[in-house]
């Protein structure tokens, strides 16, 4: 079965299922007061070169809220991209966990938010009518399959700063970010300005387990309280941490997503050749969302291949995501296919 509907649908890699296996003998204190957890802060801080704050928790929605609440008062504004998963797919979690903070979703190409846009959207602190500035939020790589350079997460960051808020970055598929720039995590989160950043592995073939990295570790004690009290502090911690600290060894994290963004490479250039079809976005990361003809979508559908038409069902628009494990062969396929229909 040929399967592009998401990343999540991709399963786990034999790394991270050997990694639980092996956490699987002997007894091990709970809470994360065990071996896996602290050699995970400690390569965590490695990858990153600094002193962060590393927790585990179960979910993006979970490592984003999380991260969120102890960035701003539930009477804070937080500003994000329209089209960010805090803004349209957390069910409310990020209101809920701040305690009623007011999310402000900006316009933005590409799925990315603009300093000048942002500006702009910044209401005066102190006026008591209102709610006030408190978080900026970004993600990388965006939900539009782009990613945000160093320098444009910097741009913003500065702007934030300015105005006295937190940057928080949405990184459920920061590894893809980092396999396409090249860069270190480093210049890519706290050097560029980064207070926050939620770390996604299981859309990258971890099995379920997401980090909170907090670059100001001042904020990780009322973190942990908040852990506690939303239910994501896990007693057998070291299954989570296991799996993250296999996913972080030997580059597993930035091998897969190289992987992914290959064969998202491909994938656009095979589909952008056929006639009739436009890429509404650069393909920078495993993400790609393309207008195809509908007799090419419909037919690749009839033929039983998965993906997911974007927007309303009159949309010719279809999201394709590849993964960490996405066969070649299956590029191929569905490329010969759409080829075929064209
Ligand atoms: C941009 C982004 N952030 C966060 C998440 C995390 O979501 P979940 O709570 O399902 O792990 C997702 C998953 O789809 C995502 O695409």
């Amino acid at each position: 079965m040929v399967n592009f509907c998401s990343d999540n649908a991709s399963g786990a890699a034999p790394e991270i299922l050997r990694a639980l296996e092996a956490a699987n003998h002997g007894w091990a204190m709970p809470y994360g007061e065990d071996d896996w957890t602290r050699r995970l802060q400690a390569r965590v801080q490695e990858i990153f070169e600094t002193e962060a704050a590393v927790l585990p928790v179960a979910t993006g929605t979970a490592a984003n809220v999380l991260c969120l609440s102890v960035m701003t008062p539930p009477y804070g504004a937080i500003y994000c991209h329209r089209d960010s998963h805090i803004n349209v797919d957390e069910c409310g979690a990020p209101e809920f966990y701040t305690g009623g903070a007011k999310l402000i979703a900006l316009p933005g190409d590409h799925g990315k938010m603009t300093p000048e846009v942002l500006e702009a959207a910044i209401v005066d602190a102190g006026v008591v009518h209102a709610v006030q500035p408190a978080a900026v939020s970004l993600t990388n790589a965006s939900e539009a399959g782009t990613v945000y350079t160093p320098a444009e997460t910097r741009a913003i960051s500065e702007l934030a700063k300015a105005h006295g808020l937190g940057l928080h970055l949405d990184g459920a598929r920061f590894a893809n970010a980092i396999a396409f720039l090249g860069c270190s995590p480093a210049e890519a989160t706290w050097k560029a300005g980064v207070d926050a950043l939620s770390l996604g592995a299981t859309k990258n073939g971890v099995f379920a387990g997401e980090l909170v990295v907090l670059f100001d570790p001042g904020r990780a004690e009322e973190l942990g309280y908040r852990r506690k009290r939303g239910g994501h502090l896990f007693s057998k911690m070291r299954f989570l941490s296991a799996q993250l600290e296999a996913y972080l060894a030997d580059d597993l994290w930035l091998r897969h997503a190289r992987h992914a963004n290959a064969m998202a490479a491909a994938l656009a250039e095979g589909l952008a050749a056929l006639p009739g079809a436009e890429l509404s976005h650069p393909v920078e990361a495993n993400e790609i969302f393309v207008v195809l003809p509908e007799p090419v979508i419909q037919g690749l559908f009839d033929r039983g291949f998965q993906f997911y038409r974007w927007g309303p069902e009159s949309n010719c628009e279809a999201r394709l995501v590849t993964a960490f494990n996405t066969d070649p062969a299956h590029v191929e396929a569905f490329l010969a296919a759409a080829r075929e229909l064209s």
